[in-house]
């Protein structure tokens, strides 16, 4: 089964790298910090870089997604580097007919919503992204003391997309298929947590010193429907790479009702928007559980002030958890000023860690 699990040798020494250290609970000498979506449109470097290169090819492209993931390590100095790719990247690999769309993200050419649509799905074979572990093992000779996340999609948020065909704003055809057909919605969901599996098996192996958990979507679930529909696809991925020596960060949106059954689904860190303070989410996902987050990626425009009073604020809430990572509440917009993610970072790494505990 193991078959893809890293030799311990193969990884760096980062015992000490403040994101794995805060991501375990420990002390870490400062309060690490990274953002979803840094690498992307807005670095002028990146959009120069992937001109005319359409997103898919690029995530296929081992040279190009290793420059794309260092720019952010190098322009902001933040604490990870996130793996260049997409959640549809392992259904890509796998045969399933998607594109990712510029300013809509994927788009399935025949949408899943049958019980013989699950049953054709392809299972991912590991030399089918085999690119991928190609970039991660550049990027960790290239990292040297920065740790790498790799991630992939949820079972939930990549049924989504396979279901609507598309981006969605309501998930009614995922809704109403997990509802009226619950056998054919397992069946789906269990498909897609092998493969998850599969995918991260394969980035660990490569390398990789942590994993993010994309369920991007979950918080448009009731927490009933979240525990009985979601969760233990989620938990069979997580549980599958407990053994894998990388902590396991678990992110969605819109899910402060979610927060406690994320962290029962197996995580270390569990990632939150900007609707609950970390405090207050700190209460709801328990003692031995590391937080990220919750910067709202919409006050990067509201000017300095702001961002700064933001900032001191979320460090100063993240106390109350036992470990915080900082991150946006989701992911960079593409029109953000650059130039106040690199100064969000000099904030964030000058201000206090948590004192130690008893
Ligand atoms: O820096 C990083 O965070 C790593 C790169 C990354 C991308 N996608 C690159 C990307 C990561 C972690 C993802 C994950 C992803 N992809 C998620 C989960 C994270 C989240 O935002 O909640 C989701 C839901 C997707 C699906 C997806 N792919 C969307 C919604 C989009 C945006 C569509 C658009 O053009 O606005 C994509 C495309 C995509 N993935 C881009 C990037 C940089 C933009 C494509 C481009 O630059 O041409």
């Amino acid at each position: 089964e193991m078959t893809n699990a890293a030799p311990v040798s193969a990884r760096r020494d980062l015992t000490q790298a403040p994101l794995l250290v805060a991501a375990r609970g420990g002390a870490p000498s400062h309060v690490p910090v990274w953002f979803m979506r840094q690498a992307g449109r807005s670095l002028p470097e990146y959009r120069e870089v992937r001109a005319g290169v359409p997103m898919l090819q690029a995530c296929f492209t081992p040279e190009l997604a290793c420059e794309v993931t260092l720019q952010p390590v190098r322009r902001h100095g933040v604490d990870a580097a996130i793996l260049f790719s997409d959640i549809v990247v392992p259904l890509a690999a796998a045969g399933v007919d998607l594109d990712i769309v510029p300013g809509t993200g994927p788009v399935v050419a025949d949408p899943v919503r049958s019980a013989a649509d699950v049953a054709a799905l392809p299972a991912l074979d590991p030399a089918q992204v085999e690119p991928v572990a190609q970039a991660v093992r550049l990027l960790v000779g290239e990292l040297g003391q920065t740790p790498l996340i790799g991630f992939a999609g949820a079972p939930f948020t990549l049924a989504s997309y396979l279901v609507e065909g598309g981006p969605s704003r309501h998930h009614e055809r995922t809704k109403a298929l997990m509802h009226s057909d619950p056998e054919t919605w397992h069946a789906l969901l269990d498909h897609l947590a092998g493969l998850t599996l599969e995918f991260l098996r394969v980035q660990v192996a490569a390398g990789v010193d942590a994993l993010q958990l994309f369920d991007s979507w979950a918080g448009a679930l009731s927490e009933a429907d979240y525990r009985r529909f979601v969760l233990p696809h989620s938990r069979r991925v997580l549980s599958g790479l407990a053994d894998a020596g990388v902590p396991l960060i678990h992110f969605g949106v819109g899910t402060g009702e979610l927060l406690g059954a994320m962290r029962e689904a197996g995580a270390d860190v569990v990632g939150v928007d900007w609707r609950v303070p970390l405090d207050e989410a700190a209460r709801r996902v328990g003692p031995g559980v590391a937080l990220q987050g919750n910067l709202d990626p919409a006050l990067l425009f509201a000017g300095w002030d702001v961002v700064e009073a933001e900032v001191r604020r979320i460090v100063e809430q993240g106390h109350a958890a036992d470990g915080h990572i900082f991150n946006l509440g989701h992911g960079v917009m593409p029109e953000t000023d650059p130039a106040v993610l690199t100064r969000v970072v000099e904030l964030v790494h000058s201000l206090p860690v948590a004192p130690e505990r008893e």
